[in-house]
């Protein structure tokens, strides 16, 4: 296999994992994902940006040899994630002299992680820089995109960004460079959406600092190189900046139909007032798209029968889910049918405490909705288009 030259020297080195339909054993990956690493020769030292994951170290280790590289002086470590280092041992045992690049806290968490020896470490500092020679490597903090170590690695000669999960996506894909930007762009969101979302304020400050530097291109450890960065730039601009849209996600579950009844009346009342609904039937639901949702809507409907004194244990998931990703929302309610009593609403009004939402009357029913029921979806459809309208979202 040939490595792919990006830039005079500089290769993409990593994997493309087409089959992998699960991360951390909980977010679904459609389209597979990617794993990149990048090699620079410089014209006195030789580097690799990170590794790829251990399932996947033979490719990395075939382009190195098809390089015919004798010798790697640094390997950049932007982020701990195994994902990124879990080849780092390999790699290491191949190339003894190499040494590990990377912040004081991913050293100590590689030291947890992969159990490499303290000697094998090169921590640096924020905006520190590294001479390959020709090349010239600064190293810029960014921590909590997504983890508390993370950082990107910048090139001054050739303006390129190595963001490590920073503007990623999980996208396996033969092009090296962004060419389908509606499709890399929703993967980039429902990465965004699932892991970085969580940390939006971190993310702002860390957009803040990156537009310091004159950048070409980005190349992010995941999915495709953005040689346009504008595209990747505007997108994570109007997630992490915009006002939340006039729009509702509804998630719901419904055993016998009542709930179901109800779902569909709320979607038709909200639609007639101009109320953009989107609708996850949590029974179904690839759960990515749902926090693809959660990026830009302004309330949250959850939909949920009553079930051993509560909330359907597929509804507790997700809006265990929704809490923890830390969407924009600002306003929130409870529909659904129970058949003699329960807790429901108090349940889940008590899993929000990170959704900083208004909380709307919530509309629950004993069995079949009847004339009153669909009254009171009626008022909270009305309820929730003069909310948006005040807070004028578009
Ligand atoms: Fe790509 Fe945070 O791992």
């Amino acid at each position: 296999m040939k490595a792919r030259e990006i830039r005079p020297g500089i290769y993409w080195v990593g994997a493309i994992d087409w089959d992998r339909r699960l991360f951390d054993a909980l977010i679904p990956l459609p389209d597979g994902t990617s794993y990149n690493s990048y090699l620079i020769q410089g014209s006195e030292k030789t580097i690799l940006i990170e590794t790829v994951d251990p399932t996947m170290q033979d490719f990395l280790m075939d382009y190195l040899a098809d390089l015919e590289i004798k010798k790697i002086d640094y390997i950049i470590a932007n982020h701990a994630e195994q994902d990124h280092t879990g080849t780092l041992p390999v790699v290491l045992a191949r190339y003894p002299e190499a040494k590990i690049v990377c912040t004081p806290r991913c050293k100590g968490m590689l030291i947890d992680l992969l159990m490499i020896p303290e000697e094998k470490f090169t921590p640096v500092a924020d905006k520190e820089v590294l001479s390959l020679g020709n090349k010239t490597l600064e190293f810029v903090y960014t921590p909590w995109v997504h983890w508390p170590e993370t950082m990107c690695t910048y090139v001054r000669e050739d303006k390129i960004l190595f963001s490590c999960d920073f503007f990623g996506s999980h996208l396996a894909t033969t092009d090296l460079y962004v060419k389908d930007p509606w499709r890399v762009e929703e993967a980039a969101k429902r990465y965004y959406a699932e892991i970085m979302m969580p940390y939006r304020t971190m993310i702002e400050r860390n957009l803040h600092k990156i537009e310091e530097y004159a950048i070409d291109m980005i190349a992010t450890s995941h999915g495709p190189v953005y040689d346009k960065p504008e595209l990747i730039m505007r997108a994570y601009h109007s997630w992490v900046f915009d006002e939340p849209r006039n729009a509702v996600v509804l998630p719901y579950i419904s055993m016998h139909g009542s709930t179901h009844k109800m779902v569909d009346y709320l979607v038709g009342a909200l639609s007639q007032r101009g109320v953009k609904v989107e609708r996850f039937d949590l029974a179904v639901t690839d759960i990515g798209k749902l926090a693809i949702s959660l990026v830009d809507a302004a309330t949250i409907v959850i939909g949920t029968p009553t079930v051993l004194a509560g909330p359907h244990p597929n509804v507790v998931s997700a809006v265990f889910l929704a809490n923890a990703l830390r969407p924009k929302l600002k306003f929130a309610s409870i529909i659904g049918s129970y058949g003699w009593g329960g807790r429901t609403a108090e349940i889940l009004t008590g899993m929000i405490p990170n959704l900083k939402v208004e909380l709307l009357e919530p509309v629950l029913c004993k069995g079949l909705p009847k004339e009153a029921d669909f009254g009171a979806l009626d008022k909270l459809a009305a309820t929730i288009t003069e909310k948006h309208i005040e807070c004028n979202f578009k």
